[in-house]
């Protein structure tokens, strides 16, 4: 009955009929702006004449092609996703008669999409096998630069990789993980990492990568959530100057597991041997602890592809929200394989023979779909990089490009800004003649570190490739494509991706047309969008799809200009971003105020020069605690123990009081507005506080501003 259900909504609304070709942009307008790169202000720059001299095989020729292409994507989505499922993945069946069904209405029944329902494929074989069986097994997949700076280069080929991943999923299978068994992968960011996501995916595993810089707990609420009984992590690993003992988190956020639940959840850990044994030594449990080598080496070499629907779970992803715990993103297999290849090959204009470097790591949805799946699906070579941008020195990526010959870069915006405050002198001691395409993700860049960007790295010569888009989306929504024709504005991710319907609405949920600025909502569905919240689909809905009758909510703002050109403008949730990662406020409060001082705190985003935003914390203490200094530390400790150092508060304000309505709301509008003081900001800028049911509140709180 479900899906007699389902067909009639597809037949009702999946017609994408009452999509009009959308005059993206108008090219009269740009050409008539002055192209000058030095200068400011909204300014447009056509993509450097030089980048098409430069490379000349393009997939797309020029932007009149791109808007037929798009034109055709969201007039005749069927054909066009069709045939593109067919040209860039391999299929053990093709799918059934419907492309796509899917609901995004709330009031007409639950919220579901679906893409190449019944079609069968695997996604370790599109990224691996079959570039093996076609005879490109020698062909380097990752040039492994480790934390350490060395001359030498550590290639794996599609074949070494396939040997690895065939062995360690025959180890999972040996331990009793099934097909729909969720993972857990607690690494660092190294070849290692790739390998476990993809024997997961082989045996119809799905996986759950944990950043490797979250906390036991933070680990501890993942494993359980999803219900892990395997992990896959390593002994430890070295950041920078800094070793990060990842095993004896991993142990002890089993134990919280076990704990909590009063029984062991995991029962299996395969430990990678990342550090030599003078660094660190592992106390393996024989129980539950094996060492990955050990594992492999004694491993069938040999592992059966299962076949997967294209609808089948490929991973869980966890991320933060504006309340409660993370949500754990599920996407699946053959949408998001597609949608992840198809951006990667656009977005970068990638040919096989490229080297390509994202400097993500695959703790987090860039690393899912652009070190991993994306480039994997186009035969990428790449290089992957466990390191720190600053270590041993600030031009540590500079010298990576030089050495791999990189020819696009994929990075941050807050990683530019960082690197742009050691000065030009290291950029210019480097050759980055290889380079021809520079890109970011994560935020909006600045036109400042755009043209930073451009000038002192891209020398002029490189389209900068803006990238917006979410761990819900699956691969890139909005972007400037690096097409002949096309104009660049800085700080504005530009026009939407095949496929992709973007429309800003209004605080009443109703479409705005032309020049305008709202809330960013998609309209219609794409093969990468996320299709669940693991084991809360009602979650989901209330999250996307609620705040406006039939549109995914992204939870950012946006502008449209007169040209079509998406501006993002931020978060309108309790969503900080600190250096393009998602931090829920609702968390970081909870961490504080599991300090048994702190009464009650509220936490807000406020500027920062190189993170884009840092996080600021108010704090109201109990009777009789004192505000002194070290509890002021002592508090970013217990935020670090409880999530991880990247949500570490930047500033923590004493407040004897929150202000709040008199219903008892905090009013975080002014706490913001407070944070900001250090700026351009003044008291008089606080806005009305009459409705507060203690004005004086905001005073108090403005005189211990920086106290
Ligand atoms: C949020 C998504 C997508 C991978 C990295 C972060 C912000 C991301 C941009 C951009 C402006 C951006 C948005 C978005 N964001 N890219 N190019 N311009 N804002 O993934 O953790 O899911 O965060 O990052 O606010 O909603 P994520």
């Amino acid at each position: 009955q479900h899906k007699c259900q389902r067909k009639r909504w597809f037949k009702r609304r999946l017609t994408f009929g009452r999509v009009r070709p959308l005059q993206l942009y108008s090219c009269t307008n740009l050409q008539e702006t002055s192209q000058e790169l030095q200068s400011g202000g909204d300014r447009s720059y056509p993509v450097p004449r030089e980048y098409f001299d430069r490379v000349t095989n393009h997939h797309i020729n020029n932007i009149e092609q791109y808007m037929l292409l798009y034109n055709h994507s969201i007039l005749q989505p069927d054909e066009f996703w069709s045939d593109k499922a067919k040209q860039v993945l391999s299929w053990k069946q093709l799918w059934d008669d419907q492309i796509c069904s899917f609901n995004f209405d709330v009031e007409k029944g639950p919220i579901f999409c679906e893409w190449f329902k019944g079609g069968k494929l695997n996604a370790c074989y599109n990224c691996i096998d079959r570039h093996v069986e076609a005879g490109h097994g020698d062909q380097v997949a990752y040039y492994a630069e480790g934390n350490e700076e060395s001359a030498d280069i550590r290639g794996y080929t599609y074949r070494e990789l396939l040997d690895y991943i065939e062995r360690l999923a025959s180890v999972l299978k040996a331990r009793g993980v099934h097909k729909g068994d969720v993972v857990a992968i607690y690494m660092p960011n190294i070849p290692e990492l790739v390998i476990a996501m993809l024997a997961c995916a082989r045996i119809g595993a799905i996986h759950s990568v944990v950043f490797g810089g979250f906390s036991a707990e933070s680990l501890a609420n993942r494993l359980l959530d999803a219900k892990s009984r395997v992990v896959i992590t390593c002994d430890g690993y070295k950041r920078g100057e800094k070793i990060v003992p990842l095993k004896t988190v991993a142990d002890a956020a089993a134990e919280l597991a076990r704990e909590t639940l009063g029984y062991n959840l995991v029962e299996h850990k395969i430990i990678y041997q990342r550090l030599n044994s003078k660094e660190h030594t592992a106390t393996m449990d024989g129980h539950v602890d094996e060492w990955w080598h050990e594992a492999l080496s004694k491993a069938e070499k040999h592992c059966a592809i299962e076949w997967m629907d294209a609808e089948d779970p490929l991973f869980v992803l966890y991320t933060s929200g504006s309340t409660g715990r993370p949500k754990g993103i599920v996407h699946t297999t053959g949408g998001y394989l597609l949608y992840a290849a198809l951006t990667h090959r656009y977005a970068f204009n990638y040919h096989p023979g490229d080297v390509y470097f994202c400097t993500a790591d695959c703790g987090w949805i860039t690393g899912h779909s652009y070190v991993v799946y994306g480039p994997l699906v186009n035969r990428a070579t790449q290089v992957i990089f466990e390191g720190v941008p600053t270590y041993p020195s600030a031009d540590r990526l500079w010298k990576i490009s030089a050495k791999y010959k990189v020819k696009q870069l994929y990075t941050a915006p807050t990683l530019i800004r960082s690197l742009m405050r050691f000065g030009e002198k290291y950029v210019k001691n480097s050759q980055r003649d290889s380079l021809t395409l520079l890109a970011t993700v994560g935020e909006p860049i600045n036109p400042e570190a755009w043209k930073w960007f451009s000038r002192e790295v891209g020398e002029n010569l490189c389209p900068i490739v803006d990238t917006w888009w979410q761990t819900e989306t699956g691969g890139h929504m909005i972007l400037p494509p690096p097409v002949q024709g096309f104009y660049q504005k800085p700080g504005s991710a530009s026009i939407p991706f095949f496929g992709i319907v973007p429309v800003v609405v209004n605080e009443k949920g109703e479409e705005l047309f032309g020049e305008c600025e709202g809330y960013l909502c998609i309209k219609k569905p794409w093969p990468g969008m996320f299709r669940t919240v693991l084991g809360d689909h009602s979650r989901m809905e209330s999250t996307y799809f609620k705040p406006f009758r039939g549109y995914y909510m992204s939870g950012d703002g946006c502008r449209r200009d007169k040209d079509g050109y998406y501006w993002l403008t931020g978060r309108v949730d309790d969503v900080i971003n600190v250096s393009g990662h998602r931090i829920g406020t609702a968390e970081v409060e909870s961490a504080l105020i599991a300090h048994g001082s702190v009464a009650e705190a509220a936490v807000v985003p406020a500027p920062h020069d190189i993170k884009g935003q840092g996080i600021y914390a108010y704090v109201t203490l109990r009777e009789g605690e004192e505000p002194t200094e070290e509890l002021r530390k002592a508090l970013k400790h217990a935020v670090r123990e409880h999530i991880g150092a990247i949500c570490t508060p930047d500033v923590i304000h004493w407040a004897p009081a929150l202000p709040k309505t008199r219903s008892g709301k905090i009013m975080r509008r002014i706490l913001r507005k407070i944070a900001e003081l250090g700026t351009n900001v003044t008291p008089n800028d606080l806005g009305d506080t009459s409705t507060l049911s203690d004005p004086q509140v905001v005073d108090m709180l403005v005189s211990l501003y920086g106290k």
